[in-house]
């Protein structure tokens, strides 16, 4: 059993993978990062030299990667149940060809879901790694993440559980998902 983390920019997806897979001692996969270390590109490098469309090519294809690494490192010992490692995904990675749908097929999808004001407050304060809110006043920035979690929660809402609190402890986001699906 995978964990995906999903949820929109600045959400803490990869604050609460970090978190679950120091607690369960299992890894802990940026799918960002292993894009980049496999391009040898930054996400903005990739967007600006790549375009958009190769890079959401790319991230359906780690997806996929990432999960069988983590899935052949799995021991006979493990249980069906057993958490094996945790994903944090892009905010748009459950978004395109169908990777939500297959990741509610391959592991067990979390939604971090924190109110706009708070993702808002996060991407101020770094959105230069971001190419698609880099370039964006904070007027346009608030309206962005308005109109693009519309049109993503539909995608972000096929998550089997959901955390809403912004600023749930690890021991408390842990304790949600044991409650949510007795798991761990
Ligand atoms: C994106 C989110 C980013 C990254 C890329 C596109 C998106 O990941 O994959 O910049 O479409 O929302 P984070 O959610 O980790 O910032």
């Amino acid at each position: 059993m995978i964990v995906f983390l999903i949820g929109f920019m600045g959400s803490g997806k990869s604050f609460y993978a970090k978190g679950l897979s120091d607690y369960l001692h299992v890894p802990f996969i940026d799918l960002d990062q292993f894009i980049e270390e496999n391009q040898d590109m930054s996400i903005s490098e990739i967007f600006e030299k790549l375009g958009e469309p190769t890079f959401r090519a790319l991230e359906s294809v780690a997806i996929k990667q990432v999960y069988e690494d983590l899935v052949v490192r799995t021991t006979e010992t493990q249980q069906k149940n057993d958490i094996l490692g945790v994903i944090s995904c892009g905010g748009g990675t459950p978004c395109f060809n169908e990777n939500m749908d297959w990741m509610n097929q391959h592991g067990f999808t979390i939604w971090i879901n924190p109110a706009e004001e708070i993702i808002l407050e996060r991407l101020i304060k770094e959105p230069q790694t971001r190419p698609l809110v880099s370039s964006l006043t904070e007027d346009a920035l608030k309206e962005f993440i308005h109109q693009k979690l519309l049109e993503r929660k539909p995608y972000y809402e096929k998550a089997q559980s959901v955390i809403n609190q912004p600023d749930i402890t690890i021991s408390e986001f842990v304790n949600t998902i044991q409650n949510a699906k007795n798991l761990l």
